[in-house]
Protein backbone atom coordinates (compact mmCIF):
# COMPACT_ATOMS: atom_id res chain seq x y z
CA UNK A 1 0.00 0.00 0.00
CA UNK A 2 1.15 3.33 -1.47
CA UNK A 3 0.83 5.81 2.03
CA UNK A 4 1.80 9.58 1.52
CA UNK A 5 2.10 11.77 4.72
CA UNK A 6 1.69 15.41 3.89
CA UNK A 7 0.50 18.60 5.84
CA UNK A 8 -3.06 18.89 6.11
CA UNK A 9 -5.04 21.42 3.94
CA UNK A 10 -8.41 23.22 5.18
CA UNK A 11 -10.16 20.88 2.48
CA UNK A 12 -9.55 18.12 4.01
CA UNK A 13 -11.71 18.73 7.31
CA UNK A 14 -14.58 17.20 6.61
CA UNK A 15 -12.41 13.80 6.33
CA UNK A 16 -10.44 14.30 9.49
CA UNK A 17 -13.22 14.82 11.19
CA UNK A 18 -14.63 11.36 9.81
CA UNK A 19 -11.78 10.24 10.65
CA UNK A 20 -11.64 11.31 14.00
CA UNK A 21 -15.13 10.21 15.02
CA UNK A 22 -15.17 6.89 12.79
CA UNK A 23 -12.37 6.37 15.20
CA UNK A 24 -13.56 7.22 18.12
CA UNK A 25 -16.96 4.84 18.10
CA UNK A 26 -14.28 1.89 17.71
CA UNK A 27 -11.12 2.36 19.71
CA UNK A 28 -13.48 3.95 22.68
CA UNK A 29 -16.44 1.17 22.77
CA UNK A 30 -16.22 -0.51 25.82
CA UNK A 31 -14.27 2.06 27.68
CA UNK A 32 -16.49 5.82 27.10
CA UNK A 33 -19.62 5.51 28.02
CA UNK A 34 -22.16 4.68 25.15
CA UNK A 35 -24.11 8.13 25.16
CA UNK A 36 -21.42 9.68 24.73
CA UNK A 37 -20.27 8.15 21.94
CA UNK A 38 -23.39 8.21 20.43
CA UNK A 39 -23.98 11.91 20.70
CA UNK A 40 -20.73 12.56 18.73
CA UNK A 41 -21.86 14.35 15.11
CA UNK A 42 -19.32 14.78 12.44
CA UNK A 43 -21.23 18.33 11.19
CA UNK A 44 -21.32 19.40 15.00
CA UNK A 45 -17.48 19.21 14.83
CA UNK A 46 -17.01 20.47 11.42
CA UNK A 47 -16.46 23.92 12.29
CA UNK A 48 -14.21 23.90 15.01
CA UNK A 49 -11.74 21.79 13.18
CA UNK A 50 -12.33 24.16 10.52
CA UNK A 51 -10.74 27.02 12.48
CA UNK A 52 -7.99 25.00 14.30
CA UNK A 53 -6.15 24.24 10.27
CA UNK A 54 -6.82 27.82 9.11
CA UNK A 55 -5.05 28.71 12.13
CA UNK A 56 -2.22 26.07 12.72
CA UNK A 57 0.57 28.43 12.04
CA UNK A 58 -0.74 31.04 14.41
CA UNK A 59 -0.78 28.62 17.28
CA UNK A 60 2.18 26.61 16.14
CA UNK A 61 1.00 23.99 15.61
CA UNK A 62 0.84 21.56 12.53
CA UNK A 63 -1.67 18.37 11.53
CA UNK A 64 -0.74 15.47 8.77
CA UNK A 65 -2.78 13.27 6.85
CA UNK A 66 -2.18 10.10 5.78
CA UNK A 67 -3.19 9.56 2.17
CA UNK A 68 -3.44 6.76 0.33
CA UNK A 69 -4.42 6.07 -3.43
CA UNK A 70 -7.08 3.52 -4.23
CA UNK A 71 -9.55 3.06 -7.14
CA UNK A 72 -12.07 5.19 -5.71
CA UNK A 73 -9.36 7.66 -5.89
CA UNK A 74 -7.41 9.62 -3.22
CA UNK A 75 -8.65 9.02 0.67
CA UNK A 76 -7.28 10.11 4.15
CA UNK A 77 -6.77 6.95 6.19
CA UNK A 78 -5.45 9.07 9.22
CA UNK A 79 -4.06 12.42 10.67
CA UNK A 80 -1.72 13.28 13.87
CA UNK A 81 -2.32 16.84 15.37
CA UNK A 82 0.82 18.49 17.38
CA UNK A 83 1.35 21.47 19.13
CA UNK A 84 2.82 23.49 22.42
CA UNK A 85 1.78 21.63 25.81
CA UNK A 86 -0.10 23.66 27.95
CA UNK A 87 0.25 21.14 31.08
CA UNK A 88 0.75 23.35 33.88
CA UNK A 89 2.20 20.49 36.33
CA UNK A 90 4.99 20.22 34.67
CA UNK A 91 7.35 21.93 31.80
CA UNK A 92 6.93 20.53 28.63
CA UNK A 93 7.56 21.65 25.11
CA UNK A 94 5.77 19.82 22.88
CA UNK A 95 1.95 17.89 23.02
CA UNK A 96 0.93 15.59 20.48
CA UNK A 97 -3.03 16.28 20.85
CA UNK A 98 -4.15 13.33 18.60
CA UNK A 99 -3.77 10.71 16.48
CA UNK A 100 -5.93 8.61 14.78
CA UNK A 101 -5.90 5.89 11.96
CA UNK A 102 -8.95 3.84 10.77
CA UNK A 103 -9.35 0.93 12.49
CA UNK A 104 -9.11 -0.88 9.09
CA UNK A 105 -5.86 0.27 8.37
CA UNK A 106 -4.42 -0.26 11.93
CA UNK A 107 -1.17 -2.07 12.22
CA UNK A 108 -0.10 -1.29 9.20
CA UNK A 109 2.53 1.25 9.96
CA UNK A 110 0.65 4.63 8.98
CA UNK A 111 -0.12 5.59 12.82
CA UNK A 112 4.39 5.36 13.02
CA UNK A 113 4.34 7.77 9.80
CA UNK A 114 1.93 10.06 11.22
CA UNK A 115 4.19 9.80 14.85
CA UNK A 116 7.31 10.09 13.23
CA UNK A 117 6.15 13.64 11.02
CA UNK A 118 5.43 15.08 14.44
CA UNK A 119 8.46 14.45 16.08
CA UNK A 120 10.28 15.87 12.75
CA UNK A 121 8.06 19.04 13.51
CA UNK A 122 9.09 18.99 17.06
CA UNK A 123 12.49 18.74 16.29
CA UNK A 124 12.63 21.80 14.21
CA UNK A 125 11.13 23.69 16.16
CA UNK A 126 13.53 22.90 18.88
CA UNK A 127 11.05 20.98 21.17
CA UNK A 128 13.28 19.03 23.24
CA UNK A 129 10.43 17.23 25.27
CA UNK A 130 6.76 16.06 24.53
CA UNK A 131 3.95 14.49 26.18
CA UNK A 132 0.78 12.10 24.60
CA UNK A 133 -2.31 11.78 27.23
CA UNK A 134 -4.48 8.58 26.54
CA UNK A 135 -7.09 7.14 28.01
CA UNK A 136 -5.43 4.59 30.79
CA UNK A 137 -7.92 1.42 29.23
CA UNK A 138 -6.62 2.65 25.35
CA UNK A 139 -4.74 -0.10 23.68
CA UNK A 140 -2.98 3.27 22.20
CA UNK A 141 -0.57 2.56 25.49
CA UNK A 142 1.32 0.03 23.99
CA UNK A 143 1.71 2.28 21.03
CA UNK A 144 3.00 5.20 22.89
CA UNK A 145 5.19 2.56 24.73
CA UNK A 146 6.35 0.99 22.06
CA UNK A 147 7.69 4.40 20.61
CA UNK A 148 9.73 5.12 23.45
CA UNK A 149 7.08 7.17 25.78
CA UNK A 150 7.28 6.44 29.44
CA UNK A 151 4.48 6.94 31.41
CA UNK A 152 4.80 9.60 33.44
CA UNK A 153 1.56 11.68 34.42
CA UNK A 154 -1.65 11.15 35.62
CA UNK A 155 -4.95 12.76 35.45
CA UNK A 156 -8.95 12.40 35.54
CA UNK A 157 -11.22 12.55 32.52
CA UNK A 158 -14.87 12.74 32.53
CA UNK A 159 -17.74 11.38 29.85
CA UNK A 160 -21.17 11.65 30.79
CA UNK A 161 -20.28 11.43 34.83
CA UNK A 162 -18.18 8.71 34.25
CA UNK A 163 -14.11 8.99 35.20
CA UNK A 164 -11.84 8.07 33.50
CA UNK A 165 -7.98 7.58 34.06
CA UNK A 166 -5.49 9.04 31.67
CA UNK A 167 -1.88 8.27 31.60
CA UNK A 168 0.64 11.16 30.28
CA UNK A 169 3.58 9.23 27.88
CA UNK A 170 6.43 11.61 28.45
CA UNK A 171 9.56 11.98 26.15
CA UNK A 172 12.49 13.68 27.71
CA UNK A 173 14.88 13.93 25.20
CA UNK A 174 13.79 13.83 21.44
CA UNK A 175 16.89 14.43 19.75
CA UNK A 176 18.70 11.79 21.36
CA UNK A 177 15.42 9.31 20.98
CA UNK A 178 14.80 10.05 17.29
CA UNK A 179 17.60 10.56 14.58
CA UNK A 180 15.83 10.60 11.07
C1 LIG B 1 -2.85 4.33 18.15
C2 LIG B 1 -2.94 4.22 16.62
C3 LIG B 1 -2.85 5.61 16.01
C4 LIG B 1 -1.78 3.36 16.12
O1 LIG B 1 -1.82 3.35 14.70
P1 LIG B 1 -1.28 2.09 13.85
O2 LIG B 1 -1.22 2.54 12.43
O3 LIG B 1 -2.08 0.89 14.15
O4 LIG B 1 0.18 1.94 14.46
P2 LIG B 1 1.43 1.12 13.85
O5 LIG B 1 0.97 0.09 12.87
O6 LIG B 1 2.43 2.12 13.36
O7 LIG B 1 1.98 0.40 15.18
C5 LIG B 1 3.35 0.42 15.57
C6 LIG B 1 3.54 -0.52 16.75
O8 LIG B 1 2.83 -0.04 17.90
C7 LIG B 1 2.31 -1.16 18.64
N1 LIG B 1 0.84 -1.12 18.63
C8 LIG B 1 0.04 -0.35 17.85
N2 LIG B 1 -1.26 -0.57 18.15
C9 LIG B 1 -1.27 -1.50 19.12
C10 LIG B 1 -2.31 -2.15 19.83
N3 LIG B 1 -3.60 -1.87 19.61
N4 LIG B 1 -1.99 -3.07 20.76
C11 LIG B 1 -0.68 -3.38 21.01
N5 LIG B 1 0.35 -2.78 20.36
C12 LIG B 1 0.05 -1.86 19.43
C13 LIG B 1 2.83 -2.42 17.94
O9 LIG B 1 4.07 -2.76 18.53
C14 LIG B 1 3.02 -1.92 16.52
O10 LIG B 1 3.97 -2.67 15.80
P3 LIG B 1 3.57 -4.12 15.18
O11 LIG B 1 2.23 -3.98 14.54
O12 LIG B 1 4.69 -4.37 14.20
O13 LIG B 1 3.57 -5.06 16.35
C15 LIG B 1 -4.26 3.51 16.19
O14 LIG B 1 -4.34 2.27 16.86
C16 LIG B 1 -5.50 4.31 16.52
O15 LIG B 1 -5.93 5.15 15.73
N6 LIG B 1 -6.11 4.02 17.68
C17 LIG B 1 -7.37 4.61 18.05
C18 LIG B 1 -7.28 6.07 18.31
C19 LIG B 1 -6.47 6.39 19.52
O16 LIG B 1 -6.65 5.79 20.56
N7 LIG B 1 -5.59 7.37 19.36
C20 LIG B 1 -4.80 7.84 20.42
C21 LIG B 1 -5.55 8.81 21.21
S1 LIG B 1 -4.69 9.13 22.71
Amino acid sequence: MNVKIRKAVVTDTKEIVTINIKTWKIAYKGVIPQAHLDSLSINDKIPRWAETINNLKENRKEIFVAEISNLKGKELVGFSLGGPSHFEDFKIDGDLHAIYVLPKYWRQGIGTLLFNSIIKYFLNMKYKTMIIWALKDNSACNFYKKLGGIPKFHKTLTYCGKELDALGFFWNNLSDQYKF
